[in-house]
């Protein structure tokens, strides 16, 4: 069973553990940014909303706060379901398109607070269990942040093509990307039709949507893809994540990079290999994702390590040994990816990674694409691109960054 913990504010793991950690960082944001203020628009009617149908028995799980220094999309606990959604802004004037992002900003900024809120007067989010656990996070695409000189970090820039992508560009960029997720679909379903709506009357114009899921985990476990492997294992603890992840100080200090990939997998022909060749591929055990020189999850795989006979324990094309920060002065990502199944044929991971400078993902993904023995188990198929923007502290719009 799924057992989130209560709130952003009571981690159920050590401050030590990933998860745990995160779910710290978020708090820390969020009080920062005055939980109390954002608690304000959680009235007693948002409130009593979120009790629950005929027992009117409190919601197990509290709302997760939509405004803060940093999005919550980024900084609160993954959720199972999520949905990815972006859209363009169909080129006027500069003038005029800088003003209608504005009100798409704003628009979005108003329905996501109010739905996180549990505040949003739509019938379809009251009532129910968990319908405000729910969070959100915006971003802007490099081409329109150049076209309207917007200002961003200097590291947001479209990728460079990568070996062996087969990139479809109707499933990939876009001007403005929104991803929602949530503790159930119904939500998600909800929200994103809410959003669209919004976005939409501003002026965006819709370009792509995707959904996923994950396995429901308890918190500190790390969740599956569908290749049956931990993913998620060695991401950044906070500290790291300060210099790698979120920017430098100065405006864009509380945002981040998102780089997103759809990458079908063929998994018949994965999970069928014997075991040991796919602890080799990964270089960590399928049974419990613990690295071929250690006896813990969470302990670093050492890629130096070799075997009495010289070759290494993790072999040089292992994937944990080609995107080891080792490989890159340190130099560390965020994932929090999802997994997708839209055919028989089309299952895969939507490979969502935050980072302060792309650069980083195409200096991996170069080595993967090349050397990885996962590579003739994937491809590629869409790709993009966004800078996630700071949060918006109560009373403010997501952006305002943008036009200083
Ligand atoms: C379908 C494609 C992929 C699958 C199934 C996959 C799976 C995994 C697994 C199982 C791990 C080890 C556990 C963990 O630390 O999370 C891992 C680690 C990692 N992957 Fe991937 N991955 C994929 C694509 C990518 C891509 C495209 C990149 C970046 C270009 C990437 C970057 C990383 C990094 C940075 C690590 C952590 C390495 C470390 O610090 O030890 N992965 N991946």
């Amino acid at each position: 069973m799924h057992t989130e913990p209560k709130s952003p504010q009571e981690p159920a793991r050590p401050a030590a553990s990933g998860l745990g950690r995160r779910a710290l960082l978020a708090t820390g944001a969020a009080l920062a940014a005055g939980v109390g203020a954002a608690a304000d628009s959680r009235t007693d009617s948002g409130r009593a909303q979120r009790r629950s149908g005929a027992s009117g028995a409190p919601s197990p799980a509290a709302a997760i706060p939509f405004h803060g220094l940093r999005q919550a999309g980024v900084t609160a606990p993954q959720l199972p379901a999520t949905h990815i959604l972006s859209f363009d802004l169909a080129p006027t004037s500069v003038a005029a398109d800088r003003e209608t992002l504005r009100n798409i900003l704003a628009a979005l900024t108003r329905t996501l607070s109010a739905a996180a809120a549990g505040t949003f007067p739509d019938p379809r989010l009251q009532g129910g269990a968990d319908t405000t656990r729910l969070t959100s996070l915006v971003g802007i695409g490099p081409a329109l942040a150049s076209r309207l000189a917007l200002n961003v970090p200097p590291e947001l820039a479209e990728l460079p093509p990568h070996p062996g992508d087969r990139l479809d560009p109707a499933r990939g960029n876009g001007d403005i990307l929104l991803q929602l997720s949530a503790a159930d679909r119904w939500t998600l379903a909800v929200v994103a039709e809410l959003a669209t709506t919004a976005a939409q009357s501003a002026g965006a114009v819709p370009r792509w949507t995707q959904t996923g899921f994950l396995p429901h985990t308890s918190p500190g476990v790390t969740p599956r893809n569908l290749f049956g492997l931990k993913d998620g294992t060695a991401n950044p603890d906070d500290t790291t994540a300060e210099r790698w992840v979120w920017g430098p100080p100065g405006p864009h200090r509380h945002g981040t990079i998102l780089v997103y990939r759809r990458i079908r997998m063929d998994i018949p022909a994965f999970t069928t290999l014997p075991e040991e060749r796919r602890n080799t591929i990964i270089g960590r055990r399928v049974t419990d994702g613990v690295p071929l020189t250690g006896t813990t999850e969470h302990e670093d795989p050492d890629i130096y390590a070799k075997n009495p006979d010289g070759s290494y324990l993790i072999p040089a094309t292992a994937h944990v040994r080609l995107s080891s920060p080792r490989l890159d002065t340190g130099a560390r990502m965020l994932r929090r990816s999802h997994s997708y199944d839209d055919a028989p044929n089309d299952r895969g991971l939507l490979f969502c990674a935050f980072m302060r400078d792309p650069a980083l993902f195409t200096r991996v993904q170069n080595r993967l694409a090349t050397r990885d023995a996962l590579t003739p188990f994937i491809e590629h198929q869409a790709s993009a691109v966004a800078y996630v923007l700071p949060g918006a502290e109560p009373g403010r719009i997501l952006g305002e960054q943008l036009w200083t």
